[in-house]
């Protein structure tokens, strides 16, 4: 398709490995069917759950899939998170495949809000977005695309080289302030709701209540509680069919490093440095802080 930039960015190797597509970067396997992204056809009854990477979005999934199911546990066990919430511009399961799906779909996707299927503006489904805080967001995308990836992973450069590109906006699916502003100024529209992992640490059935109302349901306070039990981190590490476990057995992902890796809020202080720190929370308040973005308590 046209418009679209090779980056040309050396710690990836020789090969093109991440594209500038309309002011984003997106991996080879987004801008080889661009055209498939922008036509693809979107039903009002969809649900899709829109994120930048590592911001907690398979924990939304897992919560979202409960609640707009009516606490189908036996449903979430049986199949993968990737089998039943499926990951819209991955080769797997496909778009294809995810286009014959029966409705109610449950799609989540990191495109970022204005590179969704063009349909979204008039069939108007539901959309939540979830952020999260940029230095710990940037801690687990190293450790999940260097560490858990690393049979697969394409990276070269050092930690400290991974950390530069992602404050200067060359990571994948970025730049992240962006990712999130977008989303941002949808906010108020009946159709979406904006949430922040931090929420979900600080106040999970809060948050469970939250998305239930939002998708029309109506719970008990037991039926919450479950939920919220269901998903906690200890619950959700050691849940074979949200775990990602299964890219291990696939050869895809290491054996030394797991999916769940801490589900913390401020575990970046054992990682960044105070240059890429102090740049990430000057990216904050240029960028996110006047439109009202508030990441509580983190920075
Ligand atoms: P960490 O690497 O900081 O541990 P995504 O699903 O968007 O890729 O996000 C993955 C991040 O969310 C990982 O962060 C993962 O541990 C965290 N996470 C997943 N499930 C969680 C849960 N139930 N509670 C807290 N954090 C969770």
């Amino acid at each position: 398709a046209k418009g679209i930039e090779d980056l040309k960015i050396r710690e990836y190797g020789r090969r093109p490995y991440l594209f500038r597509y309309r002011g984003f970067i997106f991996p080879q396997f987004v801008v080889d069917d661009v055209k498939s992204i922008h036509q693809f056809e979107i039903r009002e009854d969809d649900l899709w759950i829109v994120s930048y990477p590592k911001a907690g979005t398979t924990w939304l999934q897992e919560l979202v899939y409960l609640i707009d199911t009516n606490l189908d546990f036996e449903g979430a066990e049986k199949n993968t998170m990737d089998d039943r919430f499926p990951f819209f511009e991955f080769p797997y399961p496909g778009k294809k495949a995810i286009n014959d799906l029966p409705s109610p779909r449950r799609i989540k996707t990191h495109l970022p809000f204005p590179l969704l299927p063009n349909q979204m503006k008039e069939k108007k489904p539901k959309i939540i977005y979830i952020a999260r805080n940029p230095k710990d967001t940037l801690v687990s995308l190293y450790h999940f695309a260097v560490k858990f990836f690393a049979p697969v992973q394409r990276f070269q450069g050092t930690y400290d080289q991974f950390c530069e590109l992602f404050a200067e906006d060359k990571a994948i699916y970025g730049p992240w302030w962006k990712h999130v502003l977008e989303a941002w100024k949808c906010r108020d529209d009946d159709n979406v709701l904006v949430l922040f992992y931090e929420d979900l640490q600080k106040d999970l059935p809060g948050v469970v209540r939250q998305v239930a109302s939002f998708l029309g349901k109506s719970l008990t306070d037991a039926e919450v509680d479950a939920v919220a039990k269901h998903c906690t981190f200890e619950s959700m590490k050691n849940n074979k069919s949200v775990n990602y476990d299964w890219l291990k057995e696939q050869g895809m992902a290491s054996d030394k490093a797991d999916f769940m890796r801490k589900g913390k809020v401020g575990d970046w202080k054992n990682h960044l440095s105070s240059e890429i720190s102090a740049k990430l929370e000057e990216m904050v308040s240029s960028k996110l802080t006047p439109a009202g973005v508030v990441f509580q308590d983190t920075l």
